[in-house]
């Protein structure tokens, strides 16, 4: 086997999604697996340049995981012509910025989500990612998630029959900060600091909804501030002006509609932190992160509406589970390995800075309905 060598700068690797998710369960994984075959006799192995703005941290990132490469100047990272790929799960308000430089430098780029904070800085940037020839990928892990993936298998196989709406529910309790930590970084919370549950999450619905069932033709939403106020990483209170909370209803292509509820301030009554029903007229099935359970025409019970007598059905119990019949890797990791797949061999990927505008776009629209009142449709957008 021959053994290619790539060097990727990885900016805000100290953070969440960056050390968790992509340095430790996607890169280190990868070269635990001993890289990435890519057919012909050669391995790909990943060689990460973490970069940052505090040394220390980074430092100490690097020696608890046995890396050698740190660094505190994009620009000079971005310069060395041995780094051939740059990574970013910066804050978001953050990300545009590096992107557009590491574009201009020739690297190829891989990014989280939002790419941008508005269409048009996301669309800039998926342009000039075409204009430079680079290769381009934004992560959208959901797609890669078992649940996820089994609903998928379901609507290819055809089970739902013909597709009528999409009932979706994520959230749960961020604390405050005060009387018990946030479990979330408080950037999120401040708009003035690209935070906000639409640009969070609408984003991903837009890439699932399409994906699964049909491209989002409009959106209408209803964004909120549920906690005005909260305490940050030192203890300090701050104005909470970012949503929090954010009811959307979505027009899909095919006829189907969705609707999806999104708050950092709901207490969890449900299996999975995020979980999607869908209805068909052949049959229905609810997916969460991991799990997805059907409940086909056949199989259906005829409740009867009778609020003076108990409930005469155990409505969960009449459900069943799809089963794995695979092996399902880290969402993330299997996205990595598309998207270096896609630069060193040539192989198809669409998850690239246009998909990234549509999920930004969508998000856009979606603040702007709320701020309006009303209904807005999506119109297609293209390079
Ligand atoms: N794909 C997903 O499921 C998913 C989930 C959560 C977050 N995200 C995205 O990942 C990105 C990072 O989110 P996170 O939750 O890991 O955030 P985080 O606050 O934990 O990490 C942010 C990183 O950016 C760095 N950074 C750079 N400039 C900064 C600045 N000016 N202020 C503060 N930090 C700065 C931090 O040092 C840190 O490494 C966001 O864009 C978010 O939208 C994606």
């Amino acid at each position: 086997m021959k053994r290619k060598t790539v060097r990727i700068a990885m900016n805000g690797v100290t953070g969440r999604m960056g050390h968790r998710q992509h340095l430790v369960r996607s890169i280190l994984a990868l070269r635990e697996q001993g890289g990435l075959e890519l057919g012909g006799g050669t391995v790909l192995w990943p060689e990460p340049v973490l970069v940052g703005r505090r040394a220390s941290a980074l430092a100490a990132l690097a020696e608890r995981h046995g890396l050698e490469h740190v660094s505190t100047d994009l620009d000079a990272v971005l310069a060395d012509p041995t780094v051939e790929i740059y990574f970013d799960a910066q804050v978001t308000a953050a990300r545009e910025d590096a992107l557009r430089r590491a574009i201009v430098a020739g690297k190829h780029v891989y990014t989280e989500k939002p790419t941008a904070t508005g269409l048009d800085g996301a669309l800039a940037l998926a342009r000039l990612a075409r204009d430079k020839g680079v290769r381009h990928g934004v992560v959208q892990d959901k797609i890669f998630l078992p649940g996820l993936l089994k609903l998928k298998r379901l609507v290819d196989g055809g089970f739902f029959g013909r597709i009528l709406s999409v009932r979706g529910e994520f959230g749960y309790w961020v604390f405050e900060g005060d009387w018990q930590s946030a479990q979330r970084p408080s950037w999120n919370y401040r708009a003035e600091d690209g935070g906000g549950i639409v640009a969070d999450m609408f984003p991903h619905w837009e890439y699932v909804l399409h994906e699964l069932f049909g491209r989002v033709t409009s959106v209408q939403a209803l964004a909120t501030t549920h906690l005005p106020q909260r305490w940050d990483e030192r203890g300090k209170p701050y104005d909470a002006t970012a949503d929090d909370a954010a009811y959307g209803v979505f027009e899909l292509a095919g006829g189907a509609i969705a609707q999806i509820n999104s708050s950092w301030a709901v207490r969890v009554h449900r299996d999975e932190l995020v979980e999607f029903q869908v209805d068909g007229t052949e049959g229905s099935a609810v997916a969460g992160l991991r799990g997805c359970r059907v409940q086909h025409r056949s199989t259906t019970p005829k409740p009867v509406w009778d609020p003076d007598v108990p409930a005469g059905h155990a409505f969960r119990e009449q459900w069943q589970e799809v089963p794995d019949n695979t092996v399902f890797d880290n969402g993330f990791k299997a996205q990595w390995e598309l998207f270096l797949r896609h630069v060193y061999a040539d192989a198809p990927y669409h998850w690239d800075l246009l998909a990234g505008a549509r999920g930004v776009q969508l998000a856009e629209l979606a603040l702007r309905s709320s701020a309006e009142g009303r209904r807005i449709d999506v119109p297609e957008i293209a390079l």
